[in-house]
């Protein structure tokens, strides 16, 4: 016995070497010598004997990088060192300062600069001690962050053990990456799987890390690349250059491209052939980063409060082609808006094909008078949507006609054939039949969203199958499925079927049941009302029981009221004081609305909700919430004025990745303070709350002087 677990030893041991030896040259030279299947042969012999000899199992083993457990939560890391971000420039100007003002900092100094790429992922932090890997861990708030060990480990190209010759301390720096390949392919299975999509690869990447059980992980189709080290012992080398070789030499995926310059010339022309050949990586670049080589350099330059002086970062403008625009198609919304869809000539954009850019709307079109048949200029900012710029005239065919949006589709909802109507103090087109199969669909698809009902396997496509195949009518008929229905719903077609599934059918039901319980404010959100958007129905939660309450909202009756009597002073003043004693309006504080009251909601949201609830579907809504024994709870907090709340009148504008809340998170927190939260900076934000690699708010927020916070001083805040 023992000696079959000697012989097993030795064999385990040899297998894993083999493992290695062609992960490291699948990943780090591509350069694989065997076959996947060959591969996949090996890992199971490991597997079946570490199954057998289970005493033999150790963590450094290649079966191990999926082995951990699902975690309850990330534990907090502090960084040994900060993880500080860099300041940003879309201009060579100011990498021409940057570099004269690091000039004028060490006079009569030559000062070599290396330019590298900017990885495009999520950024982390790896500690190998004596060539061990002993901790992983995202940025956080720069200072503290997630210990994200087991899901880092299930990467293949990040070694387990640093080769021959590992410094006792070893910290690296850089960037988890999905490529673009993996990409494309996990959003194809999502959408197969009704799951909502990623915008791009870091989103992608971002949201896999955040796992908590490694397995999925494993499933993700990650990669790093590192470009700097942290915190070092035995680590010696005096410039950054150096970093590179050493990194490979151990092992590790450093990055494949980098250039020593010593003039403003040399950085530029550096950054125009990382141009150049950055979409031929397997990781998305958005730019440059110049760093001072010298490390003994570097420490005389120092830091300002939020970046280093020794480094910048440039960002390439965001890619702009030109394609065909082939045909206009409409597509309808959850509320019967009909909107334009630009087909397009696939074209290459940043890297990925694109054929659809969105429209907007009529007004949009006409405004830049966009035309079918026209060539157009579109673009990919973050690789989000893509976006139409702008037409080129000069290559208009003669015949092109302005687009005409209603005689595009012959007045019809090209859906359901319905009517359709321009809604006058919108700019849109309506379909006006509530019972439109394309309306209905959204509609259970906006009430399944996160956000909403947060029922996370009811997406797009299996929305649209439920509507197409009659098992869903209306969105709150998910209430009546049944695991078997689901489970044999039809996501394919009648020629290459493919089910839905018993184990998904049953994660949904349970989703399904859970949604029961949620609070009010949800519920209110879910309901798809017109003009209710999650604002607006959190504030209407705080000042109603429950769904019937609002139905039925005196409050809501009164604001009507006070508005439509607003000059007729006696009546107007009685319901103002109604009203504010309700906490549901205050005095007006400027000057044009002297002796007036602002109210929580406006009587347009007040209008729309009544109409919503007074309209057939709204009362049928109630009735069958009502038949299905589901009555939403509000988190009212009852008669206290919200002027009273510690966040009151306070405005937030959220920026970046927050390290260990999303951003509906933050913002139901706000809310629920009190405080509102809005999309653009403005003189009147009181607060940034900014994450990681936050956009331009950032630099708009620091323009006003609008004061920033990030995560651990909201935290204190609240
Ligand atoms: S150096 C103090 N180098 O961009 C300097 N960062 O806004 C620390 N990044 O936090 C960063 N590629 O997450 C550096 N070649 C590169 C990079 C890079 C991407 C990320 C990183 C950093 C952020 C800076």
């Amino acid at each position: 016995m023992a000696n079959d677990e000697a012989q097993a030893a030795k064999r385990i041991e040899q297998l894993r070497e083999k493992i290695r030896k062609h992960d490291r040259l699948y990943h780090e030279e591509a350069a694989p010598i065997i076959s996947d299947r060959e591969y996949d042969r090996l890992y199971k012999q490991l597997i079946d004997l570490e199954t057998q000899f289970p005493d033999l199992v150790t963590p450094d083993s290649p079966t191990q990088r999926v082995g951990g457990k699902p975690l309850k939560a990330f534990e907090q890391v502090s960084h040994l060192i900060p993880m500080l971000s860099l300041d940003n420039t879309y201009s060579e100007e100011e990498v021409k300062n940057f570099y004269a003002r690091i000039q004028r900092l060490l006079p009569d100094e030559k000062i070599p600069v290396v330019v590298e790429p900017k990885v495009d992922g999520v950024a982390v932090s790896l500690i190998y001690q004596n060539g061990k890997l002993r901790q992983a861990a995202t940025r956080g708030d720069g200072n503290v962050g997630d210990n994200i060990t087991q899901n880092i480990r299930t990467i293949r190209s990040v070694p387990e053990r640093l080769r021959d010759g590992a410094p006792k301390l070893l910290e690296v720096r850089g960037e988890v990456y999905m490529d673009r390949k993996g990409f494309e392919k996990l959003n194809e299975e999502r959408k197969k799987q009704g799951l909502p999509l990623f915008a791009n690869p870091r989103n992608a990447a971002a949201g896999s890390l955040k796992q908590l059980d490694p397995a999925i992980v494993a499933k993700r189709p990650l990669g790093v690349v590192v470009y700097g080290t942290g915190a070092t012992e035995g680590v010696d080398i005096e410039v950054h250059s150096e970093i590179f070789p050493l990194l490979m030499k151990l092992g590790l995926p450093a990055t494949e491209r980098w250039w020593v310059a010593e003039s403003v010339e040399e950085i530029l022309d550096a950054i125009h052939e990382l141009d150049g050949i950055r979409h031929n990586f397997a990781y998305q670049t958005d730019g440059a980063v110049v760093k001072v080589n010298s490390f003994a350099q570097r420490e005389r330059l120092g830091f300002t409060a939020k970046s280093p002086r020794w480094a910048i970062a440039y960002k390439y403008a965001t890619e702009r082609v030109e394609t065909r625009l082939k045909d206009i198609i409409i597509q309808v919304g959850r509320t019967g808006i009909l909107t334009p869809v630009a087909v397009l000539e696939p074209v290459l954009v940043s890297g990925s094909t694109v054929s659809r850019a969105t429209l907007h709307n009529e007004d949009e079109i006409k405004r830049k008078d966009i035309r079918v048949g026209d060539t157009v200029v579109i673009e990919k900012a973050g690789e989000v949507i893509p976006a139409v710029v702008e037409v080129v005239k000069s290559k208009r065919p003669r015949d092109a006609k302005p687009f005409d949006l209603a005689r595009h589709i012959h007045s019809k909802c090209p859906m359901c054939g319905g009517p359709i109507r321009r809604d006058p103090e919108f700019v849109a087109w309506r379909c006006e039949n509530l019972h439109c199969p394309a309306q209905t669909t959204r509609r259970v698809e906006f009430l399944a969203a996160r956000g909403a009902l947060d029922i996370e396997s009811v997406g797009g496509i299996v929305a649209d199958k439920l509507v197409e195949r009659g098992l869903v009518r209306e969105p709150v008929d998910l209430f009546e499925l049944k695991v078997e229905q689901l489970a044999k719903l039809n996501l394919g077609t009648d020629e290459a079927p493919r089910v839905f599934g018993e184990k998904n059918a049953t994660k949904a039901i349970n989703a399904i049941e859970r949604a029961r319980t949620l609070p009010l404010s949800r519920w209110l959100f879910a309901l798809a009302i017109r003009d209710v958007g999650k604002t607006t129905a959190t504030q209407l939660a705080r000042f109603h029981e429950s769904i019937d309450d609002v139905a039925h909202s005196q409050l809501l009756r009164d604001v009507l009221d006070y508005h439509e009597k607003r000059d007729q002073r006696e009546s107007a003043n009685e319901i103002a004081e109604r009203l504010i004693k309700a906490g549901f309006a205050k005095r007006s504080q400027s000057k044009v609305g002297k002796d007036g009251i602002v109210t929580e909601v406006g009587p347009v949201v007040a209008q729309s909700v009544l109409d919503f609830f007074n309209s057939a579907t709204g009362k049928k809504i109630l009735r069958r919430l009502k038949e299905l024994g589901i009555e939403p709870k509000s988190e009212k907090v009852s008669a206290k004025k919200t002027a009273e709340l510690p966040l009151a009148g306070k405005t937030f504008v959220l920026t970046g990745t927050l390290p260990s809340m999303t951003r509906d998170e933050a913002t139901e927190k706000i809310e629920a303070l009190g405080g509102h939260v809005t999309s653009s900076v403005s003189k009147k934000t009181d607060y940034l709350l900014a994450g990681a690699e936050p956009g331009s708010k950032f630099d708009k927020a620091k323009e006003l002087g609008v004061q920033i916070i990030d995560e651990a001083a909201f935290r204190k805040m609240l």
